[in-house]
């Protein structure tokens, strides 16, 4: 099966041409995904203030991990004990971005991409985490970066929390501490403060339910904690209030001046029922709630968590013998400060999964994983990315855009991550591009066909990177970045010159014709 062609325009700002055009006969991408009424291409494009864009995170780019006055996060704390990462790999260098802005700024020019979305290395601005270190040279690096967009015209989203906490906050107790609220507030009004004349979206926080859970319940993150049953729980709740708070400082001191926006972002699947049970469709149904809705809920609802987690856990709790649940519960002021604290809605997604009913065996046991009744399973047919959790399924994407607009109602919804990763150096990478062009489709199907307002799309990643736990074994990037050379050459994939194009065209124009698929 041929690729669906869109590579019409030659891009030279790549140094050559893209491929030819050949057929444009084929309607599909996927030989797996052949459903005419589901998977049928559709030749449309996007508003024209459609916000194209490609993510980074500090940890895993920026090296320089004790440069210029930085102090220890918790990654670099995590990397250096030794037998927590894929072959002890660390984020000590990364990318070098630290060092690479302007190559880093040039990738985006290429890519043509109108904005940047990356986030801020808390103990770069503050030391030990505490307003009391503020640290000038870190906050002058952001304010370079900023400038440098700036005058390539392209807008930054910034994300305040990219799970690399200051050690000295940890050794406090991290997220597991209310503490943490305020520490936040304070970075969070300090960034405002210093970079918000320049930054108009803003993120609080990036995936809550990634970091809580594996770092603080399996311990496959920074800091490395197995406190199961508890930890994502009460993490959790910290960062929830915590977000609030940011949102509110940002609304009550910034906004009139500022005018930005300011969410968090939430990481979610889609999650279809393994068969036909009413068991296995109920339980694909709790999937969405619990996983999207433990923080999206409170905070785009009503400030509380949703009533079927809230349920779920109360009652593994009960069986377990305790008398009160696992899940921490917000006071009545705390839920009135977290409802409607966002202004869009941030989505990180990657893959679907199948969802089984699944009753516990063991009810003493207290785990966030058994909590639910469920488990989660993945299709041998489903295309293949080199993280094991990835499976390729497009059509997933719009699903869970129209899940969102059916429980949230019409909220602005950036998707702040979408990508996946390959296992070798290689920078043909076509599974890569039908991946883009197939869910970059399903969003605008979403978008046109569904009403969903989808405002901006955000590539992951701009460039490879240190993926967590898996070091620079994944790689996720439209620029393929060599770590055995100390200069960290970026090169750009055909992935790139995809979704470059992709952005030229806005969406996707019909190469052959002016013909247009019938919505
Ligand atoms: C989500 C995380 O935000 C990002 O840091 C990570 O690299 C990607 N997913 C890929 O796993």
């Amino acid at each position: 099966m041929k690729l669906l062609t869109m590579f019409m325009l030659p891009l030279s700002i790549f140094g050559h041409s893209l491929v030819e055009s050949e057929s444009t006969d084929n309607k599909f991408i996927f030989d797996t995904f052949q459903d005419p009424k589901r998977d049928t291409f559709l030749w449309e494009t996007f508003p024209d203030d459609f916000l194209w864009g490609a993510a980074t995170a500090s940890y895993q780019i920026e090296g320089a991990w004790d440069a210029d006055g930085k102090g220890p996060s918790i990654w670099d704390t995590f990397s250096h004990e030794g037998g927590r990462v894929y072959q002890n790999q660390t984020g000590d260098e990364a990318c070098s971005s630290y060092n690479k802005l302007k190559r880093d700024i040039e990738m985006l020019q290429e890519l043509g991409v109108k904005s940047y979305r990356f986030s801020l290395s808390w103990p770069r601005i503050l030391p030990d985490g505490t307003a009391k270190s503020f640290n000038k040279a870190g906050v002058n690096y952001y304010k370079r970066l900023l400038d440098a967009l700036v005058r390539a015209g392209i807008e930054p989203m910034v994300t305040l929390y990219h799970w690399d906490l200051p050690q000295d906050l940890q050794d406090i107790g991290g997220w597991e501490n209310e503490m943490m609220v305020s520490y936040f507030s304070d970075y969070a009004d300090i960034c405002f403060r210093e970079f918000g004349n320049r930054v108009k979206l803003w993120i609080t926080f990036n995936e809550q339910i990634i970091f809580t859970t594996h770092g603080y319940e399996i311990g496959s993150h920074a800091p490395g904690l197995k406190h199961s049953g508890y930890g994502a729980y009460r993490a959790g709740h910290t960062t929830i209030k915590a977000h609030a708070q940011a949102w509110h400082i940002y609304d009550q001191k910034y906004r009139n001046k500022q005018h930005g926006k300011v969410s968090a972002v939430f990481q979610s699947s889609w999650f279809e029922p393994k068969t036909n049970s009413l068991g296995d469709k109920l339980a694909a149904k709790r999937a969405p709630e619990v996983v999207l809705g433990w923080f999206a809920h409170p905070i785009l609802v009503d400030g509380d968590y949703p009533a079927v987690m809230k349920e779920y856990v109360a009652n593994a709790s009960r069986l377990q013998g305790l008398t009160t649940s696992r899940l921490p519960e917000f006071t009545e002021s705390e839920k009135k400060m977290i409802a409607g604290t966002y202004d869009f809605l941030g989505l990180n997604h990657y893959t679907t999964t199948y969802v089984s009913h699944k009753a516990r065996a063991q009810p003493r046991v207290a785990s966030f994983d058994l909590d639910f009744d469920m488990e989660l399973s993945q299709d041998e047919a489903w295309p293949k990315a080199a993280s094991s959790w990835l499976k390729v399924v497009p059509w997933g994407l719009r699903r869970l855009l129209g899940w969102i607009k059916e429980n949230y109602g019409d909220v602005p919804i950036y998707i702040t991550e979408n990508g996946m990763s390959q296992s070798g150096m290689d920078t043909n990478d076509e599974l890569r591009i039908k991946y883009y062009q197939s869910y970059i489709n399903e969003m605008l199907k979403a978008h046109l066909i569904d009403g969903v307002n989808v405002k901006g799309y955000f590539a992951w990643s701009l460039m490879d990177n240190f993926e967590w736990a898996e070091g620079y074994s994944e790689k996720f990037g439209l620029y393929e970045v060599d770590f055995d050379d100390p200069k960290r050459p970026r090169t750009p994939r055909d992935s790139a010159r995809a979704y470059a194009e992709i952005i030229q065209n806005n969406g996707f124009i019909h190469p052959g014709s002016k013909e247009k698929t019938e919505l």
